[in-house]
């Protein structure tokens, strides 16, 4: 069966919730393409109002982080029951200024994977190498254990409905997009990577993004490519331009 393309737009630290209800209606009528999942992951003082301004959309509510532990003492987090109570139905885990600015480890990572799966959520876990990693040539091997660390304790029935979206750090925010044969050469090794540590069928139905300097102008090309089922995209969520790559098909 023929995977369902996922096109999410990770706001990053943009959009004050006066902001957000803005785009939502500006973005209301150039998003509607019922062959594509489409999700808005907010910063967390925008989920209440995004949910709000999305109802009756076919637009998905997502969070661009979350601790893993359920309650308690852990000033400024945010937990996995509250993110579920207000609709969120999938969150970023793992993104590269996460792991860069924040220290998140791939061990981290997993422990949040577990933990938005346990309340429903269905996680999008980023990876992906520095300059310097593909310079040296260690690309694969450093996603590898990425995606073998991130998935430890992950069932197969599990991992069918996850998304993964491989983010080449040089390509984010810089302009500078993976070629598509760049960007489906990793996508298609995390697949392996994923019928390796499970099966054919968990591979074949796992879904992987690209993201890094997706746009308007190379979304095509990008989303043509075998193994890349869609894109989490920063800069271009931000405006008009995501319509076009939502209805990158059309
Ligand atoms: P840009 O689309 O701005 O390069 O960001 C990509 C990204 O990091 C999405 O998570």
């Amino acid at each position: 069966m023929a995977r369902k393309k996922i096109i999410a737009g990770n706001w990053k630290m943009n959009m004050t919730p006066t902001e957000a209800k803005a785009l939502c209606e500006t973005l209301k009528p150039l998003v509607d393409n019922p062959d594509v999942d489409v999700v808005y992951c907010v910063p967390a003082i925008d989920l209440v109002p995004v949910s709000e301004a999305i109802q009756g959309t076919n637009v998905n509510l997502g969070a661009e982080n979350m601790y893993f532990e359920e309650k308690g003492a852990f000033t400024g987090e945010i937990s996995p029951a509250m993110l579920a109570d207000v609709g969120v139905k999938y969150v970023v885990l793992g993104h590269s200024e996460r792991r860069g600015y924040f220290g998140e480890t791939s061990e981290d990572v997993n422990k949040k994977i577990l933990k938005a799966l346990e309340y429903g959520i269905v996680p999008i876990m980023c990876c992906g190498e520095s300059l310097e990693q593909r310079e040296q040539g260690v690309t694969m091997d450093f996603i590898r254990q990425q995606v073998k660390v991130g998935y430890m304790g992950v069932t197969a029935d599990q991992a069918k409905g996850t998304v993964i979206a491989y983010e080449p750090i040089w390509a984010i925010g810089t302009g500078r997009t993976a070629s598509n044969e760049q960007a489906e050469e990793v996508c298609k090794a995390i697949r392996e990577t994923i019928a390796e540590i499970y099966d054919s069928d968990t591979a074949e139905a796992i879904r992987i993004q690209y993201g890094g300097s997706m746009n308007a102008k190379n979304c095509k090309e990008l989303l043509a490519m075998p193994d890349i089922d869609g894109g989490l995209i920063g800069g271009a969520s931000l405006k008009p331009d995501f319509g076009v790559i939502v209805n990158y098909n059309k």
